[in-house]
């Protein structure tokens, strides 16, 4: 099976749009969201109705989700994501905040586990660190585990032969990851796509990822958007434009 692999669009239509449009001609079967579907970017109903629309979808909201759906107090975030929260709010149609309300945060399921951030505390935690993915590790039942949240694209692993040693890896453009074990399954492996729609590793471009369950690989792609014109959308709305400078440099 072929997974469309995407996480934190963040209202960003223009970088939705270009992924949408890449995992078409990759002729994917499945798709797999890893939370922040909104906040940040002027988009949030259009891209709510892009994804919606998908098939074979598996989904899980992520803190900016619930933010705006009024299941995560404001005081976590910042003043620029907490005004982008507080526009989303005021301007979800109530089928999408009835869609946002649906969604859990973390999802076992019969092939992998999605979690937002991590497994023990989906919406907040940052996976970043070795030490966090041993923690986090026994709280798997199914691997892969699919998780988002940082904006970057990341691998982590259990060193071959060692249940302590974990290996980290920035994951780049079409570098292509076998997180199988040489048995043929997958082995505790944490994937991480990268943003789509607000990258944070100094590359612009959007980020998403093939994950291909049969020879268990898994490629992040860095795909170009029309960056000056999420741009527009977010000064026309009046957010910050902070928001809408970090996307040149993608930070
Ligand atoms: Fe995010």
């Amino acid at each position: 099976m072929l997974y469309g692999v995407f996480s934190d669009v963040h209202s960003n239509l223009e970088a939705l749009s270009a992924v949408l449009e890449f995992f078409g001609e990759a002729d994917v079967e499945a798709y797999v969201c890893c939370g922040d579907l909104v906040g940040y970017g002027g988009d949030p109903n259009e891209c709510l109705d892009l994804v919606r629309a998908l098939p074979n979808l598996s989904i899980i909201s992520g803190n900016h989700d619930l933010a705006a759906v009024g299941r995560l107090e404001l005081d976590w975030f910042n003043q620029y994501a907490r005004a982008a929260v507080m526009w989303t709010q005021a301007r979800l149609r109530p089928e999408n905040r009835l869609y946002l309300e649906s969604l859990s945060a973390r999802l076992d399921a019969e092939k992998f586990t999605l979690a937002h951030g991590t497994p023990r505390n989906p919406p907040e935690e940052y996976l970043l660190s070795p030490g966090q993915f041993r923690e986090n590790a026994p709280l798997v039942r199914t691997w892969p585990l699919f998780v988002g949240h940082s904006h970057m694209p990341l691998l982590f692993r259990f060193a071959q032969g060692s249940a302590d040693k974990v290996e980290t890896y920035f994951l780049a453009d079409r570098e292509e990851i076998l997180p199988r074990t040489p048995e043929g399954a997958s082995g505790p492996v944490a994937l991480n796509p990268g943003s789509v729609g607000q990258p944070r590793d100094q590359d612009r471009r959007a980020a998403c990822a093939l994950y291909d369950s049969t020879r268990g690989t898994f490629r992040v792609f860095r795909l170009p958007y029309d960056v000056s014109g999420a741009q527009a959308k977010i000064r026309a709305a009046g957010l910050p434009e902070y928001l809408a400078l970090r996307l040149d440099y993608g930070q």
